[in-house]
């Protein structure tokens, strides 16, 4: 287990993360979800020993690493959000001279320079110079080169920002693949709800050096449900049924637009029979009901009283 205890950065004026603790399991994919300036890129730059906390721990098996890095770079990769690679150099070349650092034999690193370039999609593109890559190109190298030495835990910082939606979705994949194939436990930061919802089981929201909320998906979004909003179809419906619709005691901010209406309703109650009586009652058929889960962005709304992205 990867964890970081009380884990704090100040700058002169800035408390850039301010006590922020989590912890990511082998295996795992966690999503670390904030708005601009929110600090996920200091709490990943002191996770991998880039900056040294101002006050704080990081632990791999309960075992400090901040004085002693040798252990965590070995079983580490970091995908940092700002692109390094040499622009003058082809896709392989990148990769020999930042897999050089990982003291592997020459076999070994050209034989993970094969299977790393399948695995960012670029196996026929690695003789172009990489000044000569599109965004989602580069992005899917700058992985790649975090790859090399089969990292257990990876850390990606934004990884899909300005590219492509062709390369944004490889690179889901790959995630995905990563994780299932070489169990590699990864730490998803984004603020792009939608890529963190759909890759990963645990989240941590973030947003001014803090997390604010913690736990599995399910758990976040009920943060805000204590009450659900239904989605109904008609094929027609008239002006008494509505009033009798909007009647019901369980029913409130009710909506009408042309053959749909959404209201919510506390969230155990079992409105369906009721609204099936009503149907039958004027002769209205009932065509779909649906029951819409709150989204992360609704959270942080309700958290913040700000959208992620502005
Ligand atoms: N070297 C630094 N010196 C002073 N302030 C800094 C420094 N690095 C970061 N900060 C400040 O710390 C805060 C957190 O920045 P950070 O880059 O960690 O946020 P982020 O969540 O990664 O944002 P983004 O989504 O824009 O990448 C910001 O207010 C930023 O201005
Ligand atoms: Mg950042």
């Amino acid at each position: 287990m990867l964890e970081v205890v009380n884990l704090s950065k100040v700058y002169k004026k800035v408390k850039a993360v301010d006590q922020v603790n989590f912890y990511i399991e082998p295996g795992e994919i966690v999503g670390l979800l904030g708005p601009n300036g929110a600090g996920k890129s200091t709490t990943i730059a002191m996770i991998s020993t880039l900056i040294p906390p101002t006050e704080g721990d990081v632990l791999l098996r309960n075992e400090n690493v901040i004085k002693e890095p040798t252990k965590l770079r070995k079983i580490l990769g970091v995908v940092p959000q700002e692109i390094a690679l040499y622009g003058d150099l082809t896709a392989r070349e990148n990769l020999e001279f930042f897999g050089s650092v990982h003291k592997m034999s020459k076999k070994l690193l050209k034989e993970r320079i094969e299977i790393v370039l399948k695995q960012i999609g670029l196996e026929n593109e690695h003789k172009k110079l990489v000044k000569h890559y599109s965004g989602g190109m580069k992005r899917r190298l700058n992985i790649g080169v975090a790859l090399l030495h089969e990292p257990q835990y990876l850390i990606m910082d934004e990884p899909t920002v300005g590219i492509d939606p062709q390369s944004r979705n490889h690179i889901l994949e790959t995630v995905k693949q990563l994780n299932q194939e070489s169990n590699t436990a990864i730490i998803y930061t984004s603020h792009y709800m939608e890529e963190v919802e759909y890759l990963c089981n645990r989240i941590y929201i973030m947003d001014k050096g803090r997390i604010i909320a913690s736990g599995a998906k399910e758990e976040i979004k009920s943060i805000l449900s204590s009450e659900k909003m239904v989605v109904v179809k008609f094929n027609r419906h008239s002006n008494v049924f509505i009033q009798e619709l909007m009647d019901l005691p369980l029913l409130s901010n009710i909506n009408v637009k042309e053959s749909e209406i959404n209201f919510t309703v506390a969230k155990d109650t079992n409105l369906l029979p009721t609204l099936m009586t009503l149907c039958e009652k004027h002769k209205i058929v009932l065509n779909s009901f649906q029951v819409e889960e709150p989204t992360l962005e609704d959270v942080f709304l309700h958290l913040t009283g700000r959208a992620l992205r502005n």
